[in-house]
């Protein structure tokens, strides 16, 4: 079954959208008027209701329909080169499908399918980086287990590939602004917790730092302010299904786009998966962001392997955010993330397949065993990978 999800509402007609699929047979679902939020990341759907999202909203449905198709085209507008954050949240919102353990698939160390697996295309309208949205849905076929049908733009507009300025403040810093850009809330961010472990580093050497969180929509208007009022900006986020999450793509739609004094935005991005290779997208894509901000770029500082901060034991997660501390003063006194130090705090670009081997052996089944008690201890009563909807 072929589903489409168009994003884009009556600005474009069923008959152009099918004539551009290979495959006529399908079923287009008119998001644009749907009630559906962004994935807040609470993780219910993995360790508490397995299979089931804990919004009740529009998109309930979709998802049901979703585990009985095997091609899933997404019908979006673009912003900053890449899709707009009402396209990119449908996709935000896909995590049901997928189970919380994870194991090694084709190499990649990916979380386990819940269902079958699911090929994804894109159709797409405005400017943008064609090469980037080509390559962001291969991974994000990949994870699903299924192959890319392609991204295809439905105008002439032609292809953007943006390159900011890097580093153009000449001063030290003083003051950053820190945006976390995660959709869980504070109190349970792992964004959080590496943010204020960095900022001790900034302490350290006498910097001052404020902190806005996105995840909370009333401190929106006092998060533009600063950033429109601050020569330098950190936005630390986790990474959600290859790139920025949706929520993030809102709040920097409504940022100024020019500025009148030099400013710098710099980026601390992390994720659940530990290898330097899964972030790479999503720093390409940060790369050409702040020029569209009027901003010059400070770098992406990037570490992998966070998922773990939600769910082990204090002392382990004291040990995953220490390094983070260096990293503060690093950026204390460089002003920015283009240090062979941070690159260097990465980690492995992939694993060899002997250590695959072994992370597979030793590391994922004790991390699976934590996931399973974690949702025993949050009151789950079936199994991890079980399949609620039927196929
Ligand atoms: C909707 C969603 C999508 C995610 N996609 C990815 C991904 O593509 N790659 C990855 O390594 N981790 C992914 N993660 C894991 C998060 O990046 C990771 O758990 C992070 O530590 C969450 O930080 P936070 O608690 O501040 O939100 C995803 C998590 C969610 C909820």
């Amino acid at each position: 079954m072929n589903l489409v999800l168009n994003t884009l509402g009556a600005s474009i007609d069923k008959e152009t959208i099918i004539a551009l699929l290979p495959d006529k047979e399908v079923e287009i679902i008119d998001t644009a008027d749907m009630n559906i939020a962004h994935c807040m990341g609470c993780n219910q759907c993995w360790l508490k209701t397995p299979g089931i999202c804990a919004i009740k909203d529009d998109y309930e449905n979709i998802l049901k329909k979703l585990v009985k198709a095997d091609n899933l085209w997404l019908v979006s507008d673009t912003r900053f080169g890449f899709l707009d954050y009402k396209g990119k949240r449908m996709m935000d919102r896909i995590m049901p499908m997928l189970n919380m353990t994870i194991g090694f698939r084709d190499g990649w160390m990916r979380h386990e399918l819940r269902y079958h697996a699911l090929n994804i295309g894109l159709l797409y309208k405005g400017a943008a980086d064609q090469a980037l949205l080509e390559d962001w849905c291969k991974r994000t076929a990949a994870n699903i287990g299924g192959h890319s049908l392609g991204a295809i733009p439905l105008d002439a507009t032609s292809s953007m590939v943006q390159n900011s300025k890097h580093s153009t403040l000449n001063s030290k810093p003083t003051h950053i602004v820190i945006i976390n850009g995660s959709p869980r809330v504070q109190k349970y961010s792992n964004t959080d917790k590496i943010i204020h472990t960095f900022a001790k580093g900034l302490e350290e050497a006498g910097i001052t730092w404020e902190l806005h969180n996105l995840s909370s929509r009333k401190e929106w208007d006092a998060a533009q302010e600063a950033f429109i009022n601050n020569e330098r900006t950190i936005i630390a986020f986790p990474l959600y299904v290859e790139c920025v999450p949706g929520l993030m793509l809102e709040f920097l739609e409504t940022l100024p786009k020019e500025r009148k004094q030099p400013a710098e935005i710099s980026f601390m991005l992390h994720g659940g998966m530990d290898e330097g290779n899964e972030f790479r997208l999503c720093e390409r894509f940060l790369q050409g962001l702040p020029e569209q901000l009027g901003c010059s770029y400070g770098g992406t500082l990037i570490h992998g392997g966070s998922f773990r901060i939600r769910t082990a034991p204090a002392d382990q997660v004291e040990k995953m955010v220490t390094p983070y501390v260096q990293m503060g003063r690093l950026f204390a006194q460089k002003g920015n993330f283009f240090s062979p130090e941070a690159a260097k705090f990465t980690g492995m670009e992939q694993y060899p397949w002997l250590v695959r081997k072994m992370v597979s052996l030793l590391f994922l089944k004790k991390v699976n065993g934590e996931f399973e008690q974690f949702a025993k201890d949050w009151g789950c009563t079936r199994p991890l990978g079980d399949k609620p909807y039927s196929e």
